[in-house]
């Protein structure tokens, strides 16, 4: 096991009719933005719940973060933030209205003259503006870590940020929210937590026999509880079991002590960023390729994987972990969703070239568990997933 801290300041508040214990949690004296996306949460009560929960506090809100944060709509909340003297951000939404409050905790605090330069140049921040979330959508895990993902249309670009300053101050949990969740984004955020352990996980044995059995024991209550979400979002057990599962799947704990990967995402990224692809489907697009393509690397803990999540017994070391790609692709199917570019747009000729280009002109040379899959390799995997 690699040496590693641990350290997550990020407050859980899980349960039913939990959305209350805002009046309790956030500061009186706070000045607060209220952030959140579409407007779904003002059809499915969630609003109702929070704004009863806020009292007589001096609450601005900003509606319309869209899926995918767009910078350009975040730099609008920037300006509300600086001209009302906005201290406390309220995120209530999914991974993209999260993603979004940390993006202004760090732009609000940030001393440069292009909030963007924070993405392009890596600056990690270790004090933002104080942010809470209520979360809607389990999928991210965003509710308890301090990464961020923003999107910029303008450049078709999708970049990632972050930093120790900017783990939410605490999270609210309450499982009903899943009530109103569209089968699509159920499904979305099933495979999202399941390649997010993936990631951390995929990668060689290191001897890390706990945080091995809790990646594998993420993976199964979500195999376990995914039909049934999908069935009846409104079953608490499983809806609860989901949204533990999503939040457990990265807030830091089974990353520590073992190498990781992050590859499916990098690439899955730069498929949302030039097509709009929801951001799961783009790793389920990627994964099955991504493993395939490194299989000599990966294939003990492909086989273990298949062995302990997917009770594949029979054959080689190389059988089981080829059966184990094939089980984790019908996992996807199953879910319905889709896992070849082609199936997401026809304009995908081309498109393992661009992805090559940008991790090119990135410099990202290294990427992976060995730091060793380059642009060339990024061009295969992609083509390989037409
Ligand atoms: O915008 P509204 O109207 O609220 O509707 C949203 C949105 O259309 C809807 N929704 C959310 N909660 C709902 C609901 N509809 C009905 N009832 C509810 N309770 O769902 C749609 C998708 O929401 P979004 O927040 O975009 O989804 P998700 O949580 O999957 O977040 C995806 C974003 O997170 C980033 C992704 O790249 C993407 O931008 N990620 C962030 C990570 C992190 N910070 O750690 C890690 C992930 O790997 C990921 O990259
Ligand atoms: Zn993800």
């Amino acid at each position: 096991m690699n040496n590693f801290k641990f350290q997550n300041p990020t407050k859980i508040i899980f349960g039913k009719g939990q959305i209350a214990s805002l009046k309790d949690e956030l500061p009186q004296d706070a000045n607060i933005l209220l952030l959140y996306g579409g407007g779904s949460i003002k059809r499915n009560g969630i609003y109702d719940q929070v704004i009863s929960a806020l009292g007589d506090r001096r609450v601005e809100e900003f509606g319309g973060i869209p899926a995918n944060p767009e910078y350009a709509k975040l730099m609008e909340a920037l300006a509300v933030i600086k001209a009302r003297d906005i201290t406390y951000i309220l995120a209530v939404g999914g991974g993209s209205v999260i993603d979004g409050a940390k993006f202004l905790s760090a732009a609000a605090l940030y001393e440069g003259d292009e909030p963007w330069d924070i993405l392009t140049n890596n600056i990690s921040t270790t004090k933002g503006m104080p942010f809470a979330t209520v979360l809607t959508l389990p999928a991210t895990g965003s509710e308890m870590n301090s990464g961020s993902v923003i999107t910029r249309a303008e450049t078709k670009e999708k970049l990632v940020m972050g930093g120790p300053g900017l783990f939410p101050a605490f999270s609210i949990l309450d499982p009903e929210v899943i009530h109103s969740i569209p089968q699509r984004q159920l499904a979305n955020g099933i495979t999202d937590a399941f390649t997010h352990v993936l990631e951390q996980y995929m990668t060689y044995p290191m001897g890390a026999y706990l945080q091995d059995r809790l990646s594998e024991s993420i993976l199964q209550t979500l195999i376990e509880v995914a039909p049934k979400v999908m069935e009846d979002p409104t079953d608490y057990t499983a809806a609860s079991n989901f949204m533990w599962s999503c939040t457990m799947a990265l807030n830091g704990l089974i990353s520590k002590g073992v190498p990781t990967d992050w590859a499916v995402h990098m690439m899955g990224h730069e498929l949302t960023a030039l097509y709009g692809i929801d951001h799961a489907r783009t790793l389920a697009v990627i994964a099955p390729s991504h493993y395939t393509y490194n299989f000599e690397a990966k294939k003990e803990k492909l086989a273990q994987y298949g062995e302990r999540v997917w009770n594949i017994t029979e054959g080689s070391t190389e059988e089981k972990a080829r059966a184990a790609i094939q089980r984790t692709e019908q996992f996807f199917h199953e879910l319905g969703i889709d896992t070849k570019l082609s199936q997401y747009t026809d304009d995908y000729e081309g498109t393992a070239e661009e992805v090559a280009k940008r991790f090119t002109e990135r410099g990202w040379k290294g990427l992976g568990e060995h730091q060793s899959l380059n642009p060339e390799d990024a061009r295969k995997i992609v083509e390989m997933a037409y």
